[in-house]
């Protein structure tokens, strides 16, 4: 299945609430919250208390990428704010295993993100027992960056490796992905597609449907 995940990073704060209810009138399935410490990322955003009062906002499912060292320490926090889906760098644990077992245990689907630089073997021994694979397709900390066009190779390379072992994971792709570039990624393999400022900037409502559109031309291929 296709997905839409609008990150709210991009969005007007003073209006979030209605900004996410557009988004999911307009056909986003998932909400992707974007948490930054100023430490595995340079910037800082928002934490367990945005989330919790949002999740009122909507039942669609909350997708919490924490851009955070050490995400061990918070896991049962961010399920308990809210997360439907918890994804943890794999650059930010020491201990990776424990964390994706530690977010099965809060009930929550796990899901792991790799920076552009970091190569796929990162999963070799944990790959079976995600719900998801987050593959970066800026360097994490900003919205408005522009797609690195190798990351694309990555995925699809994901998606090889995936049906090799029989496995039907979602991949999920983030930074600078829009609908003029969403069918060329969804060709790579990718099925769960982040969009910030392609979402947020201007028309919230149109520029969902957009990305309606694409999916509903690949669809019919
Ligand atoms: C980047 C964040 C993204 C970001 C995407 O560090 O993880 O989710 O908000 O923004 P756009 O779609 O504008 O690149
Ligand atoms: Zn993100």
């Amino acid at each position: 299945m296709l997905i839409l995940a609008p990150s709210i990073l991009a969005a007007d704060f003073t209006k979030l609430g209605g900004q996410i209810e557009e988004t999911v009138k307009a056909g986003a399935e998932y909400i992707h919250l974007d948490v930054m410490d100023g430490m595995f990322v340079p910037q800082i955003s928002f934490g367990m208390p945005v989330i919790e009062t949002i999740r009122s906002c909507t039942d669609k499912v909350f997708d919490v990428h924490l851009m955070i060292e050490d995400p061990g320490r918070y896991i049962e926090a961010f399920a308990k704010a809210g997360a439907d889906i918890i994804t943890v760098h794999a650059e930010a644990c020491t201990h990776l295993d424990r964390v994706i077992q530690q977010i099965r245990n809060a009930g929550v689907k796990a899901c792991v993100a790799l920076n552009p630089a970091t190569p796929l073997s990162a999963l070799d021994y944990v790959l079976d027992g995600l719900d998801m694979v987050l593959v970066m397709t800026v360097n994490p900390g900003f919205g408005g960056q522009k797609l690195i066009p190798y990351c694309l190779k990555k995925v699809s390379d994901l998606r090889t490796i995936m049906k090799d072992r029989g496995l039907s994971i979602d991949i999920e792709v983030d930074g600078g992905i829009k609908a003029s570039n969403a069918k060329e990624v969804i060709a790579s393999g990718a099925n769960v597609l982040v969009g910030g400022s392609a979402v947020f900037a201007g028309d919230i409502i149109a520029n969902t449907k957009a990305f309606m559109d694409v999916f509903a031309e690949v669809g019919k291929e």
